[in-house]
């Protein structure tokens, strides 16, 4: 598998999840657990590109995949522009729920689900935030899409 393009041969039980992967085996906290059931999207990595819940995505059936964590996004100090957005913005309190909602609002943008803050809420409705920071987070979205 590689991960943030590093290249890693792994052998899994059959039962771990790409989350605990991720936390355990690979030391990569930036993806968090919340609820580890698929209904909060604190997990939210990327896979071959495209969004997924890491707690609910069995590692063995990624043999060979490309998973982007909030580790791989930046490049050295160079954050990305959802990055930067979410710091500009202050689309966060504890920040929990932040590293999900930066790799689902990279895939967003990506998908050109980011058209109107209706569209991102919609796109970006897997993604709780206990805080309550969804205008922000919204609009955080919106800045990196240019239209802010
Ligand atoms: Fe995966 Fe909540 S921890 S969806
Ligand atoms: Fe606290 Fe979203 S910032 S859960």
């Amino acid at each position: 598998m590689l991960v943030n393009g590093e290249r890693h041969r792994l052998t899994v039980d059959t039962r771990t999840s790409l989350l605990d992967l991720l936390r355990e085996d690979l030391r990569l906290t930036g993806t968090k657990k919340g609820c580890d059931q698929g209904a909060c999207g604190a997990c939210t990595v990327l896979v071959d590109g495209r969004r997924v819940n890491g707690c609910l995505t069995l590692a063995v059936r990624l043999d060979g995949a490309e998973v982007t964590t909030i580790e791989g996004l930046a490049d050295g100090d160079d954050l990305t522009p959802l990055q930067q957005a979410f710091i500009d913005q202050d689309a966060f309190q504890c920040g929990f729920c932040t590293p999900g909602q930066i790799l689902s609002g990279t895939a967003c943008l990506r998908e050109g689900h980011a058209g109107s803050a209706a569209e991102i809420r919609e796109w970006m409705s897997g993604n709780i935030c206990r805080c309550g920071a969804y205008p922000k987070i919204v609009k955080a979205v919106e800045q990196a899409a240019g239209k802010r």
